[in-house]
């Protein structure tokens, strides 16, 4: 999981590089290097952000109207100067940077030793362009012909861009299973790792499909696969805008995010849901309805906070839909040996559409003769491409590493599909349907009302900041709500935190409860509404400090709990969407008081696109 971005045209390469990098940072955040193509290749790299790169190169010849630039994720060795990208083969021919892990890169390295290449880095990376070099110098074949044997060679997932020293205007793009963009200009190509870095510039793209090879000069772009077949480029418009990937006056992306939601909600169901409040439409998967009407089951695989909402969605298919749901983290799925039959539906749900476990499980249900659906943020993405049909969340473009806005975006969509398919399937009454459809259309109101409790929430945060450890407990549909209120203060503040089905408490958590331990309680009045109170007091008659999320009005945990945080009355179903919020603002102030980089934890990035 790395940034790319690269630029073949007649502006100065430089600037466009290093802005690129800074919009690609949130994938990668270890190491960023940029390689300027300009009577030679000129390679600038360092450990740290992009900021350093930009102090490294200072004062360095910096002219250039072709280059390359990568912001790193460490998968194969440690983030380092010597690790960063660009890589250069021994011999000084090839450069490039690489976003994917090449899996076959200890016996590739082996053989390339024997031929007596000495390597600078512990990188995959380093052996695949002394690979390419190897096969340019030995065969004695052009730039884009030793790229592509290469390529056949190598076991593992690629996003490339590759310069040749002796081919100076041009560049080498490929892809497998790692995502790569290429924006189309007027006498120029940008390329990404996303569109975040071309949009700027050009809304024409080209999305690169697996084993593509792309060879660009300012005037042309070839496209063709890595078996030498000619392909014609599909070009695509974008919708993305500028503004859309700024910061605007917040101070992270993260809050940005966390205030959007009352927006990417209401973006999520615009269009899908009849003006009366009489219909849900989901037009993505109207070819797939009677498969999905008649499934046997579902089993929804997804990772990290997309697994969270996966859950919310089995309890809201089991409930509405009357249809057994499995969830699976996808990346224990894919290397199972599951039951699945033709009859079974996966809905793989991803924000970035790239996560390499949630597309190994697509694949793997695909070879079995599943339908596969997908939920998915970033449109034109590895996933939506892989499915048979699908739904876009269109929360638009989420940045801050902790998924914020792509969550109740999630949990909209599957809401809509299990309201959908029940009244679909017969199991839920008209009235109820529209009843739940009213509510949903209620939600991004009732959000902005909890966002005017923030100032409160900050309080909150500020006694709690120095906690080592936390507890998150809820029930029913709220217990994934307390997971992922759990994931988000672990991320980003590095305080430990555990999410517990409430009544599981007593077996095991419990005995951690002490005077310093934050418990914090989703507590809003729905059927399992008396027992949690009876789970608070448990908590309290151990000196835990609670702090509940409560419906409007409740005066009984008012009187239990050290703090409350009301959130308006709603549907038990629906009340993920309105309870996770308070939990992702406490979270963000936790992480800035304790001076963490909200938008760029240690360790993490956006998405995982390696196993
Ligand atoms: C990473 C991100 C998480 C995200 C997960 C799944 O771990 O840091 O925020 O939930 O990947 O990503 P996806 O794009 O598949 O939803």
């Amino acid at each position: 999981m790395c940034g790319i971005v690269a630029y073949v045209g007649d502006k100065m390469a430089y600037p466009i590089l290093i802005k690129g990098l800074q919009r690609l940072e949130y994938r990668g955040y270890d190491s960023a290097g940029i390689a300027l193509l300009n009577s030679g290749i000129h390679t600038y790299k360092c450990l740290g952000k992009v900021n350093d790169l930009e102090m490294h190169a200072k004062g360095e010849p910096l002219s250039g109207t072709i280059g390359m630039g990568h912001t790193r994720w460490a998968t194969h060795g440690e983030p380092s100067d010597a690790n960063a990208h660009p890589h250069t083969s021994m011999n000084g021919k090839f450069t490039l940077v690489h976003n994917g892990i090449i899996e076959n890169y200890a016996h590739l390295k082996k053989e390339l030793e024997l031929r007596g290449y000495q390597f600078r880095s512990d990188t995959d990376t380093e052996v695949l362009v002394n690979l390419i070099e190897n096969i340019y110098l030995e065969q004695n074949v052009c730039a884009e012909i030793a790229v592509r044997l290469a390529l056949s060679k190598v076991v593992g997932a690629y996003g490339l861009v590759i310069s040749c020293a002796d081919e100076q205007n041009q560049l080498i793009a490929a892809r497998k299973g790692s995502p790569l963009v290429i924006g189309v200009g007027d006498k120029e190509y940008y390329l990404g790792s996303d569109a975040s870095p071309i949009i700027e510039y050009t809304d024409r793209v080209i999305y690169l499909n697996d084993e593509d090879v792309a060879i660009i000069t300012k005037d042309d772009l070839v496209l063709k696969n890595i078996q030498n077949d000619a392909l014609k480029p599909k070009i695509q418009k974008i919708e993305l805008t500028i503004d859309k990937i700024n910061k605007g006056d917040y101070e992270h992306y993260m809050l940005k995010e966390i205030h959007e939601q009352p927006t990417s909600i209401g973006d999520t169901f615009r269009g899908r849901i009849a003006i009366d409040k009489s219909k849900i439409f989901l037009g993505g998967i109207t070819d797939v309805m009677p498969k999905l009407t008649q499934a046997k089951r579902i089993i929804i695989a997804a990772c990290g906070t997309s697994w969270h909402a996966a859950m919310v969605g089995e309890y809201l298919f089991e409930e509405f839909a009357r249809l057994p749901v499995e969830v699976e983290y996808a990346s224990e799925f894919r290397y199972r040996n599951p039951v699945i039959t033709p009859d079974d539906v996966l809905i793989a749900i991803s924000q970035s559409g790239e996560t390499a476990d949630t597309l190994a499980a697509i694949k793997m249900a695909k070879e079995k003769g599943a339908t596969i659906l997908g939920i998915c943020n970033v449109v034109g993405s590895s996933i939506p491409r892989e499915t048979d049909a699908g739904v876009y969340t269109h929360a638009g473009p989420e940045i801050g590493v902790a998924s914020t806005k792509a969550f109740t975006s999630q949990v909209t969509v599957l809401a809509m599909m299990a309201f959908m398919l029940g009244r679909k399937r017969g199991s839920m009454y008209d009235q109820l349907y529209k009843e739940l459809i009213q509510e949903l259309t209620l939600v991004p109101e009732k959000i902005v009302s909890i966002l005017k409790s923030e100032s409160y929430i900050k309080e909150i945060a500020e006694k709690y900041k120095d906690a080592t450890n936390s507890l998150y407990l809820g029930r029913g549909y709220l217990f994934p709500v307390a997971l992922e209120g759990a994931l988000k203060l672990k991320e980003i503040s590095y305080i430990h935190a555990e999410g517990y089905p409430a009544a599981e408490m007593k077996h095991g958590p419990i005995a951690l409860i002490d005077e310093n331990m934050p418990v914090f309680v989703l507590a809003t009045k729905d059927k399992s509404y008396e027992k949690i109170v009876s789970n608070i007091q448990e908590v309290k008659a151990r000196s835990g400090k609670v702090i509940a999320i409560v419906t409007e009005g409740d005066e009984t945990i008012k009187q239990l709990a050290d703090h409350v945080i009301e959130v308006p009355d709603s549907h038990e179903a629906i009340a993920p969407l309105l309870t996770v919020v308070p939990l992702q603002i406490i979270s963000y102030y936790i992480a800035v008081m304790r001076g963490c980089n909200v938008d760029q934890p240690r360790n993490l990035a956006k998405s995982v696109t390696v196993e």
